[in-house]
């Protein structure tokens, strides 16, 4: 297939249309690998998790799924992946636990960019690692969509990024396999709608867009475990009081970050210094600007309550008002 998508291509919109291009891609994969092996990052998100469904669909166990936890997921995430592919779908899952690893060498480091560079490298290695104790696999296949392909040809283009972004899935070019690469023409508004018909859980289909680099981009400054844990657990609560009150499938990306910076509080009539956890709920349709949700001040009031009662060493809540610009959507 090439990577130009036709114009007489129709916009999947229809559970029907989904069927039918599964069908198509089913057909042609098998077409392509035959009874070779094929091997797949698997990180959770929609693209990668739609292509292990589809692959599962096509080759069933020929698919090696691998799925590298680098201590940067949000609450519940590794393990979702193991339940919906490990367990419902039976699939060829390998799970790494790389947590020690990745939080290890992000000891001590603050710099954005190194943060960055270091956890895309790291999941290089750990996926490389993993990817040699297998035998006999011949193709990889990857997640890519296509604004992915737009946005290298604007960067071929010559036009500058704000951001390294590290798409965590982005592989080691030497890894010198042939791509299965089956949603490469799809939006992904299409993706969820083949993600649907395949029968994925509708939580995991639209899910709210992640950062590759993960929890390491909200947790601000270098990272210690004990505010990482508390910013997965705030993280948790706020995405809990967004579905509670009906904001989670309305507001494009919602997410807490917490700084390395504390300040004075008072909890059981004591001094309690503690960080504070800063919401950002923003709207977009293409990531470049964007807009701030309008959060109801009762569900705020909840999320603060809920945040500072429960996670340790929190004890103010912030409300982030920067569209992008000034602000980016990720602090750092
Ligand atoms: P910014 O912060 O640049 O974010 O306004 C725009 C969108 O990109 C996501 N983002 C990333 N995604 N790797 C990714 O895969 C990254 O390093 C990265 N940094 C930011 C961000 O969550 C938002 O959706």
């Amino acid at each position: 297939m090439n990577d130009v998508r036709p114009e007489s291509m129709a916009r999947i919109k229809t559970l029907a249309q989904a069927e039918q291009f599964i069908a198509e891609q089913v057909a042609a994969v098998r077409a392509q690998v035959g009874d070779k092996k094929v091997l797949l990052a698997l990180s959770g998100g929609v693209d990668s998790s739609v292509v292990a469904a589809l692959l599962i669909k096509a080759i069933g166990r020929q698919l090696v799924c691998v799925h590298v936890n680098h201590g940067l997921m949000r609450k519940g995430e590794s393990e979702q992946v193991i339940e919906v592919f490990g367990k419902e779908l039976d699939a060829n899952l390998v799970y790494v636990d790389a947590t020690d690893r990745f939080l290890d060498l992000l000891a001590g480091v603050s710099d954005p960019e190194r943060k960055r560079k270091i956890i895309g490298a790291e999941f290089i290695k750990v996926f490389d690692e993993e990817s040699s104790k297998l035998e006999g696999i011949d193709f990889l296949a990857q997640g890519t969509i296509y604004p992915d392909i737009l946005e290298s040809i604007k960067q071929a283009e010559g036009k500058k990024a704000v951001k390294s972004h590290h798409n965590v899935g982005g592989l080691p070019e030497e890894m010198k396999m042939a791509l299965v690469e089956p949603i490469k023409l799809l939006f992904k508004d299409e993706v969820r709608v083949v993600g649907e018909a395949l029968g994925l859980p509708h939580a995991m289909v639209y899910r709210q867009p992640f950062p590759g680099p993960g929890l390491g981009v909200r947790c601000l400054g270098a990272i210690t475990r004990d505010r990482l844990h508390a910013l997965r657990e705030a993280d948790a609560i706020l995405r809990e009081e967004f579905d509670n009150a009906g904001l989670a499938g309305k507001v494009w990306q919602y997410f807490i970050a917490v700084p390395d910076v504390k300040s004075v509080g008072v909890k059981d009539e004591s001094r309690y210094e503690g960080w504070p956890a800063i919401i950002r709920a923003v709207n977009t349709t293409d990531a470049m600007t964007a807009t701030i949700e309008e959060i109801p001040y009762a569900v705020l009031h909840k999320i603060t309550a809920r945040i500072t009662a429960e996670v340790t060493g929190i004890n103010r809540v912030l409300y982030d008002l920067t569209p992008k610009p000034t602000g980016t959507i990720e602090w750092e």
